[in-house]
């Protein structure tokens, strides 16, 4: 496309004041524009409810970006940055109000748009209404946020909605954690190595544990975070991702449409849990002092814990336990995917690989060597290599939101959840938890900084247990 025929890309945020734009969004776009990444006269247009003059949202919004962001704040570029920059007072819910907002669209010579939905998903249908009130549908592109509706009908007719004003494509379900580096690299860990290809199967893998543990509570969020907990939040979307990526068959591309059936084929395979083994595949539990936090409901049952053993039922992965876990408050931030394979010998300890997410990023390698000198005994040795460490100022690895900010501004969906992803996991925990609430079962409590429950050693009735591999 030649520069006189290129369409001038229009980047607009609802929910331009709450904590996902300060924290992340504009970090991100600072750091986008700081690497090059973005068009120079692309705008950015902030939609709010306050009574902010772009001036002022602009001084906000600097306060923010040098607290976040991951490169340097260079009073230079941030002057540049806020040129870019356009805050629209507006109340999103009133529908004649976008009137205003077309004339200013106008006024800026606005012509193709990205849209970002940072609202709650209550909010997407009347902001998908409002705009398509003074814009033909079907045209530009929306980022929606998680969660993705409060349940499958409401998904379900969420995607309804806008899939009558976005054409399918265009909607980018933004999952952070598929922007994680790590989970980027998942695929070339597997895939580009043979000693790991080769052995990525039942006969040689004994379990698998996928975890996502979290120092802090609920923070300000106990409003939303009551209505939602840990299988919700975390579950439904961030870990059965890392699953499907973690289990599915080779594609044949890297990318697209291939790697989204590879990874809906894993989710879909899913083995039904029933109300006969709920109690041994799925523990609930919630911290000492939850019910204290602001917004929470007293008496809630709520809970900010979630372990799961999961099967899938095909041919690659019979018989190996997937085991889950997420939860607040659990004494320190660490996300990991652990491999633990098949003994060789019953008194050797198994070999271990474990990807490591965050906050290291890196590959752990567990295997056995005769113990040095004289003696025959076999000993567990290790490799562990750091990969954060190497890029220790995060000068050469973008944020999450960077990634996907960016591949969704360049129409690369790969890295998106897709509709029949959502639809398919929100199918599995909505049965999971109608199955614990009928059989009643007790939810759990932990203390604050703790491990979580010991009630999860349910889940390991064969003596495997969740990793402590790390030497
Ligand atoms: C969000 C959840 O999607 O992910 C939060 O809503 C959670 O409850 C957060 O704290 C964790 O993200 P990260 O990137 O800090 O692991």
């Amino acid at each position: 496309m030649n520069g006189e025929n290129k369409k001038l890309l229009t980047l607009t945020i609802f929910g331009g004041t709450g904590d996902l734009t300060f924290r992340k969004l504009l970090p991100a776009l600072y750091n986008l524009q700081e690497t090059n990444k973005l068009d120079k006269q692309m705008n950015i247009v902030i939609i709010g409810r306050r009574s902010y003059t772009t001036k002022e949202y602009g001084k906000i919004a600097c306060d923010w970006i040098q607290k976040f962001s991951r490169l340097s704040y260079q009073e230079e570029s941030i002057q540049q940055f806020l040129q870019r920059l356009h805050y629209y007072q507006m109340d999103f819910t009133n529908i004649d109000a976008y009137q205003g907002l077309q004339a200013y669209y106008a006024q800026l010579g606005c012509k193709e748009h990205l849209f970002y939905f940072a609202v709650a998903p209550r909010f997407f249908e009347v902001i998908a209404n409002g705009l398509f009130h003074v814009m033909p549908a079907q045209q530009g592109k929306v980022i929606v946020e998680k969660p993705f509706g409060e349940d499958l009908i409401s998904a379900k007719k969420l995607n309804q909605y806008l899939e009558n004003f976005f054409q399918k494509e265009n909607v980018y379900h933004i999952d952070h954690y598929l922007g994680k580096e790590m989970i980027r690299n998942m695929q070339a860990i597997r895939f580009m190595n043979p000693i790991f290809q080769g052995v990525w199967n039942h006969e040689f893998i004994d379990h698998v544990e996928i975890s996502a543990l979290e120092e802090v509570g609920v923070e300000n969020r106990g409003g939303y975070y009551d209505q939602s907990g840990a299988l919700k939040d975390m579950v439904q979307n961030h870990l059965l991702q890392i699953l499907s990526i973690v289990a599915m068959e080779k594609p044949n591309h890297f990318f697209g449409d291939d790697m989204h059936e590879k990874q809906l084929e894993v989710l879909r395979s899913l083995k039904p849990i029933d109300k006969s083994n709920i109690k041994e595949s799925m523990v609930l539990a919630q911290y000492e002092g939850y019910r204290d936090e602001d917004k929470v409901d007293p008496n809630s049952h709520t809970e900010t814990y979630a372990a799961l053993k999961l099967y899938i039922d095909n041919e690659r992965w019979k018989d190996v336990p997937f085991y889950i876990r997420t939860g607040k408050k659990l004494g320190r931030r660490e996300m990991e995917v652990v491999i633990t394979f098949k003994q060789s010998e019953p008194e050797v300890e198994p070999n271990v690989l474990i990807i490591k997410i965050q906050p290291t990023e890196g590959v752990y390698f567990r295997f056995n060597i005769k113990k040095p000198g004289d003696s025959d005994e076999v000993v567990p040795a290790s490799m562990d290599f750091c990969q954060s460490c190497l890029d220790f100022n995060r000068i050469n690895t973008p944020e999450a939101y960077e990634r996907l900010l960016l591949a969704a501004m360049h129409s690369e969906s790969s890295w998106f959840s897709q509709w029949e992803q959502i639809e398919t996991s929100w199918t599995f925990i909505e049965q999971l938890k109608q199955f614990y609430d009928e059989t009643n079962q007790t939810l759990a409590t932990y203390p604050q900084n703790s491990d979580g429950p010991i009630e999860t050693k349910v889940l390991f009735p064969d003596g495997q247990h969740w990793n402590k591999a790390t030497v």
